[in-house]
């Protein structure tokens, strides 16, 4: 599986967060969303103790890696990630996002995730500062900036991610690291557009893009 390349200037990959879907009928939602132009699909794993909510594991990954090509960001919400990284890329994911507030050491989970031969995404919450991810900014191939608590689909944005993505993209013009930015929580046309113009490359959008009659025009909302 090929991974993706950093957006031409303004523009922005689109991940629908696969959480807003109907589980009922996954494969028609999915399919629905790649017609529809999407990049790449967002997949929030939860654990019922990182977050207060609980989701889905390796077994429905697998599931969606056999009905799409698109590349996979498998965001892990787990407070013990390195006890699943195995698992979730043998199951077809291309990246594996873990959380700098999580219990694993944080080194040796990107190491393993790289050594599994896919790609090494690290998120931080809202209240959590940037100084906390800057020291493995040399190690991932994603950042993931998140615009609410995680755990629910739905909530407001935070527009406490805007600076974030904006220091990022500094650092990485410093040469701090060769990595994608991507925003997730409360994003729609206008607060996709805002994280757009601070430098995001990847907008994940849930709730706001599955709610869309035409997702074409969603997904073209978003990429700006
Ligand atoms: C939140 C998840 C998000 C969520 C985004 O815990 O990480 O990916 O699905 O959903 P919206 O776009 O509805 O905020
Ligand atoms: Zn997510």
């Amino acid at each position: 599986m090929s991974w993706l390349s950093r957006p031409v200037e303004g523009g922005a990959l689109v991940a629908p967060s696969l959480l807003s879907a109907d589980f009922a009928a996954l494969d028609r939602e999915i399919t629905r969303m790649a017609i529809s132009g999407a990049d790449l699909l967002h997949l929030d794993v939860m654990d019922g103790h990182f977050v207060p909510n609980l989701t889905f594991g390796p077994l429905v990954v697998g599931a969606v890696r056999r009905l799409t090509d698109l590349p996979l960001d498998v965001h892990l919400m787990l407070t013990d990630p390195d006890r699943y990284v195995k698992q979730f890329v043998q199951a077809g994911a291309d990246a594996v996002t873990i959380h700098v507030e999580c219990n694993a050491d944080l080194s040796a989970t990107l190491d393993q995730i790289g050594d599994l031969g896919v790609r090494r995404g690290m998120s931080l919450n809202p209240p959590t500062s940037l100084g906390d991810v800057l020291p493995y900014l040399d190690r991932v191939d994603l950042v993931l900036v998140m615009t609410v608590m995680p755990g629910f689909g739905g909530q407001a944005f935070d527009p406490v991610g805007l600076d974030k993505i904006r220091a990022l993209v500094a650092a990485r013009d410093a040469g701090q690291g060769d990595f994608l930015i991507s925003v997730d929580g409360g994003i729609n046309d206008e607060t996709g557009r805002v994280c757009r113009e601070a430098g995001a490359d990847i907008l994940v959008s849930g709730s706001w893009l599955f709610r869309q009659v035409d997702p074409a025009a969603g997904v073209g909302q978003l990429r700006g």
